[in-house]
């Protein structure tokens, strides 16, 4: 079976520490806890407005992270010479408008085929790996291959909505459009609203899942179990640890 890493997406933490407007709690320390507690890799998602991490975190970030550092977001030019300028090990292209809550839909691949083409390549030539963030659709599927990309991260919020009512259901577009993937070639990455509930079944389903990025609900269960035992529980529905 393939492991699937479990990225912490430390977005959460930057908005309590920009909240005071001092570096407490400090980002850089507290993704170096995440891998010393067991985190395979640390995400992050700096938006427009920068509520949550800023751009100038970006380097400090890249110059600790041992594991995988995986920025994710919209790729507006900032963002881009950004993320060319840090060279992490992934990007992963967001399609949020800018002052979107949270991230609530995968990109229209077809209609953005030669613009997201132009920008996969630009990425990939400079070394990162890239990632589309997706609605599971074969459609969408077979054309983000076209564009080049190396994973793509299904959008897994429609599933965890509806996980608690029908699992076998809410997993059923997830599970085909994974198979459809590898069969093609793609990586595969999922994100969003995945929580210590959800998890195991989405891993036990597409048992090819690359990577998750966790963030809201790991740092919320973090508040009532602490950060390494949290880190911990979710490894352990992985089955990494
Ligand atoms: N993937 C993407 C593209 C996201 O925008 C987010 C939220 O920032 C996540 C994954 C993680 O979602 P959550 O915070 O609900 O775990």
């Amino acid at each position: 079976m393939t492991t699937t890493n479990l990225s912490v997406n430390i977005n959460k933490i930057a908005l309590i520490r920009n909240a005071r407007g001092s570096n407490f709690p400090n980002l850089i320390a507290i993704a170096q806890d995440c891998e010393r507690f067991g985190a395979q890799g640390i995400t992050v998602h700096p938006r427009p407005d920068e509520r949550h991490v800023r751009f100038d975190d970006l380097q400090p970030l890249k110059d600790i992270v041992t594991t995988e550092f995986n920025i994710e977001g919209y790729p507006s030019s900032h963002f881009i010479d950004s993320v060319l300028a840090i060279k992490p090990h992934q990007v992963t292209l967001v399609p949020d408008e800018p002052n979107a809550i949270t991230s609530d839909h995968g990109w229209d691949t077809i209609k953005h085929l030669q613009y997201l083409t132009d920008i996969v390549k630009e990425f990939k030539s400079n070394g990162i790996r890239v990632s589309l963030f997706l609605d599971p659709l074969e459609q969408l599927v077979e054309s983000s291959a076209k564009i080049g990309v190396d994973r793509i991260e299904f959008y897994t919020g429609p599933y965890a909505k509806n996980y608690p009512a029908n699992k076998e259901k809410a997993i059923e577009k997830y599970r085909n459009a994974a198979f459809f993937a590898k069969e093609i070639g793609l990586g595969i990455n999922a994100g969003h609203d995945l929580n210590l509930d959800n998890l195991r079944y989405l891993k036990q389903e597409i048992p090819h899942l690359a990577e998750v990025s966790i963030g809201h609900a790991l740092i919320v269960d973090a508040l009532y179990l602490g950060l390494e035992n949290t880190i911990q529980m979710y490894l352990r529905e992985l089955d990494v640890v």
